[in-house]
């Protein structure tokens, strides 16, 4: 390994117009439900990041056939079910990816052991085992639930579920085990989280019903169901596009466009946030694409006002609150973030890393238990002063986040283990290159002296 970092200084305007990345959650879920179907699924423009091509290498330890045809294509000859794996199933850095397909294994008569680097292997399993044990599915593993973990599936039995917390890894965990449980599964969820296994459940011909009662969201998946192969096309990732466009929105005289970006509701609630904060933001082209609202969303340089945005919206933006503490760095006054405990369970314990990044930058933070405050600073003063080497602990939207902040603030700012940046966004840096950013390999900077 080596110590490489990335820095990111303050250069001229962002233009242009780009194409995010296929959407993470999607890219996972085409591979899996395509291994699970019957015959021959073609995908295009699935995430080529890390993540999800542990995901592919999963899907053939499992049986499936799984062929990459060009950049972004790929070819699932699904099986219609799972067989056991030789060997360890290794997923990385990918929690979606564990969890999905432990899910979707614990349908099946077989004993696979999962892992994933040191950050998947710190998490927490148990919210998905829970479920998956009432159902009737074992396992072996690490206390509290960690991995590594070997699970033991088969002879799955119906469960009505209700998730403790608002979590679509799990919703969708249970859903794919209900595929092959007796009488299928339900899901209760007290909050709406996005809804794309539901959706690409329904694209493999599966009949889901979704009911909203008084105490939340019903998904009913009935037993006995066979998948039949489809074809996907993966929109761009909001959770990616966010990069580019708070980019614009902070760097003086930027426009900025990302086609293609998916407008799913249950995905876009950065959108709302920075249109409260007073963002020039424009969504134009709204088509259908794969069952799916996509568009092509511009950010133009704005004066931001600080907010306080409503806990109800985290399932909706949950994971581009790193990318949002930066925006409200720029803003003028307090950015309340509350209600966002599940994002110390991500890829690291996000509300830490951000309020000591941004707190490493001269930015004001204020960190409690479920809540992030931002203290921006007063219109019309330089707010952000930089200058500092933030730790990303291996993640990827931490390192993101801060390179974005690097571009606008005093004095350059750099990134840690770089490298991570691929599990979700591997042309992250030349995009942001192709705008005007100035982002680089490098050596720590010196903290700036701030008096
Ligand atoms: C995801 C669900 C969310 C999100 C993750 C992707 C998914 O996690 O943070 O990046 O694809 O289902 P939780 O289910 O833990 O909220």
């Amino acid at each position: 390994m080596t110590a490489a970092r990335l820095t990111a200084r303050r250069a001229g305007p962002l233009r242009g117009v780009v194409r995010a990345p296929g959407d993470k959650s999607i890219s996972h879920r085409a591979l899996i439900l395509g291994a699970l179907a019957h015959g021959t699924t073609q995908v295009e423009g699935l995430l080529e990041g890390d993540d999800v091509k542990r995901t592919a290498a999963a899907m053939a330890a499992f049986g499936a056939g799984v062929e990459r045809t060009g950049e972004g294509r790929w070819r699932i000859e699904g099986r219609g079910g799972f067989s056991e794996p030789a060997d360890v199933v290794d997923c990385g850095n990918a929690g979606t990816g564990v969890r999905l397909i432990m899910g979707a294994a614990a349908g099946f008569e077989l004993s696979a052991t999962f892992t994933g680097d040191a950050s998947l292997r710190g998490r927490p399993m148990n919210r998905v085992l829970k479920p998956l044990g009432e159902m009737g599915a074992a396992w072996i593993c690490r206390a509290g639930g960690r991995l590594p973990l070997t699970l033991k599936g088969g002879g799955l039995r119906h469960v009505a579920y209700r998730l403790p917390e608002p979590s679509a890894q799990v919703k969708s965990a249970v859903l794919l085990a209900g595929l092959h449980a007796d009488g299928g599964a339900e899901v209760i969820e007290p909050e709406a989280t996005r809804d794309h296994t539901e959706r690409m459940l329904r694209g493999f011909g599966a009949e889901v019903e979704v009911r909203e009662e008084g105490l939340g969201r019903h998904i009913v998946l009935p037993g006995g169901q066979r998948l039949a192969a489809t074809r996907i096309r993966v929109p761009g990732d909001p959770s990616s596009a966010a990069f580019p466009l708070v980019a614009a929105l902070v760097t003086p005289g930027s426009e900025v466009t990302v086609e293609g970006m998916l407008l799913n509701s249950l995905r876009i609630g950065l959108l709302d946030t920075l249109g409260e904060m007073g963002a020039d933001l424009t969504v134009a082209n709204v088509r259908e694409e794969g069952g799916e609202l996509v568009g092509d969303v511009t950010a133009r340089h704005s004066e931001l006002t600080g907010v306080e945005v409503p806990p109800a919206r985290a399932p909706a933006m949950i994971d581009e609150y790193p990318i949002l503490a930066v925006a409200a760095a720029f803003a003028a006054g307090r950015t309340v973030m509350r209600g966002i405990g599940e994002m110390r369970v991500k890829e690291s314990d996000r509300i830490a890393l951000m309020a000591a990044g941004l707190a490493a930058c001269g930015v004001g933070v204020e960190e409690e238990p479920e809540t992030l405050t931002v203290v921006g600073a007063q219109r019309g003063n330089h707010p952000v002063a930089g200058g500092a080497g933030v730790i990303t602990h291996g993640d990827h939207r931490i390192a993101m986040s801060h390179l974005v902040l690097g571009l606008a603030s005093d004095a350059p700012v750099s990134v840690d283990e770089p490298g991570m940046i691929a599990t979700s966004f591997p042309g992250f840096v030349g995009l942001m290159q192709g705008l005007g950013a100035e982002i680089a390999t490098s050596s720590p900077p010196e903290r700036s002296d701030r008096g």
